[in-house]
């Protein structure tokens, strides 16, 4: 997409189209999780899912704690500068998988092991060696090449020297990495109060290539306060002269009601929604030019990376860690606030600290609430899944495996659809529904026309990002 001003009629539509909306990394969407969904109809849906006794396990594992606040943080996090909590919340950690692998059939590969947070290298090494080998003692972890093992860096809180820090991830069986970044531009850095620079986030994605680990993603942000399109474009090339194997580039998700730390933004300083998308329409420009896929959203990959391989073979699937290739496994989140997709259910923990603790200390699962998927439920995450992983839609794929007749069964969505249709962000045809470039803007808004719950109950008034 070029960003030039002849691009001002599509601008101006996408800016039309900006409105609260999920970022569909589940559906339903975790605020339609209820709390009336327990241990017990955990325990039933696992009984249940015998077909699943085998499947192989994705483990994410969610490590809260920073040292210190970036303002623009969405994610679970606690500030600390006390080291030992991460000790004492590793034990907490062994205590709950202990608890969850009692729970699952024993011999079950772990094909895929994540490491999310806050920080996970706020542990520091040792720490984070026990939080391994003791996972590794409880789940049966792979040593193959094609596992995918990966752990979230911020490399301004390494406490140790890059190399040694990036010779014991690599020890401990990572073989990808995700480093957060967001932007170089100094007076963003110090918009965000995150200030890092060039050379130590280069440095490390130098000492983790050298340490063999195969596959570098680096996170990026658009529409932070006061970045502009030179200096965005500045930090695209430099992150690319690193030639990561992913980069990732979220829009910034500004949502103060829900993120503190977010009201002590100057929100005047924000970039308007135009704005926004031409700093997205620039990094999908640069990207490509420099040799990147785009892959779904807001994911680009070199191509011989497997997320590209997987999208070109339609094996491409989102989860809450992002896009995957693991389409079979069940996945178990372990800490505060982490989700599992277990057969055809979800259920999430305890989203504050002390209620996750209390629970882990007492001997129980820390669940907090879930649910488990009607058929209408399976239907509606397949449709919206095709979109998010491929841009389309295989109506004859769908017809066929759940026994419906598309047009029928998606009568009410289909006024949305056909006016997205002759804005030109979609084509309709009778055996599928393709997004165009333009569209691929709007995935969440797309989407949200195959959402059924998108005006019901707590989901319908839980705060949302902007779709823009
Ligand atoms: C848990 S953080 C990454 C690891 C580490 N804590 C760091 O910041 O370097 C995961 C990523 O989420 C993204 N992120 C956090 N808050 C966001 C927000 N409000 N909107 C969009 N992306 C956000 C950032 O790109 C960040 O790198
Ligand atoms: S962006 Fe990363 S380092 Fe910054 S507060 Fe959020 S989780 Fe912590």
């Amino acid at each position: 997409m070029n960003t030039t001003t002849a691009d001002a009629p599509l601008l101006s539509l996408l800016a039309r189209c900006d409105r609260p909306g999920p970022r569909y990394t589940s559906y339903p969407t975790a605020p339609h999780f209820r709390t009336d969904f327990g241990l017990e109809e955990l325990k039933a849906e696992i009984a249940a899912c015998t077909t699943g006794a085998s499947r192989p396990l994705s483990l994410y594992v969610h490590v809260p704690f920073c040292s210190s606040p970036c303002f623009y943080c969405g994610c679970t996090r606690i500030i600390t500068r006390d080291r030992s909590r991460g000790e004492r919340y590793v034990g907490q950690l062994l205590s709950e998988a202990r608890m969850a692998a009692a729970l699952l059939r024993r011999g079950r590969p772990v094909e895929q092991f994540h490491i999310g947070g806050g920080t996970p290298n706020f542990l520091g090494l040792s720490s984070l060696a026990h939080l391994v080998q003791g996972l590794g003692e409880l789940f049966e972890f792979s040593a193959t090449p094609d596992r995918d093992y990966s752990i979230e860096l911020d490399p301004r809180a390494l406490g140790s020297p890059a190399e040694a820090f990036a010779t014991e991830l690599a020890r401990l069986g990572f073989n990808r990495v995700s480093i957060g970044v967001q932007d170089f531009d100094p007076q963003v850095q110090a918009a965000i109060n995150r200030v890092q620079s060039e050379e130590e986030t280069l440095s490390l994605v130098d000492a983790c290539r050298d340490a063999g680990i195969a596959s570098v993603n680096l996170d990026l942000i658009y529409g932070l306060p006061r970045q502009s399109l030179a200096g965005f474009q500045h930090t695209l090339r430099t992150v690319i002269s690193a030639r990561p194997d992913r980069i990732a580039i979220y829009g910034y998700a500004h949502m103060p009601a829900l993120f503190k730390a977010q009201r002590q933004l100057d929100a005047t300083t924000l970039p308007d929604s135009r704005t926004r998308l031409s700093l997205l329409a620039l990094a999908i420009e640069e990207l490509e030019s420099f040799g990147y896929r785009h892959i779904g959203m807001d994911h680009f990959a070199l191509p011989d990376d497997e997320l590209v391989r997987a999208q070109e073979n339609h094996g491409l699937q989102r989860n809450f860690m992002g896009y995957t290739t693991h389409a079979g496994a069940d996945l178990l989140g372990l800490g505060v606030s982490a989700i599992s997709r277990i057969g055809d259910s979800y259920s999430q923990n305890h989203r504050a600290l002390a209620d996750w603790e209390r629970a882990v200390e007492a001997g129980q699962l820390p669940l907090w609430r879930g649910l488990r998927l009607t058929r209408d439920d399976r239907i509606r995450a397949a449709v919206i899944e095709q979109l998010m992983c491929h841009g389309r839609i295989d109506i004859r794929d769908l017809e066929s495996e759940y026994a419906i007749r598309f047009g029928d069964y998606f009568a009410n969505s289909s006024p949305a659809l056909s006016a997205y249709a002759q804005e030109g962000l979609l084509r309709m045809g009778p055996d599928s529904i393709a997004v165009t470039d333009a569209g691929r803007l709007l995935l969440r808004n797309i989407a949200m026309c195959f959402d059924g719950y998108v005006n019901e109950g707590a989901g319908a008034t839980a705060p949302m990002s902007r779709t823009v």
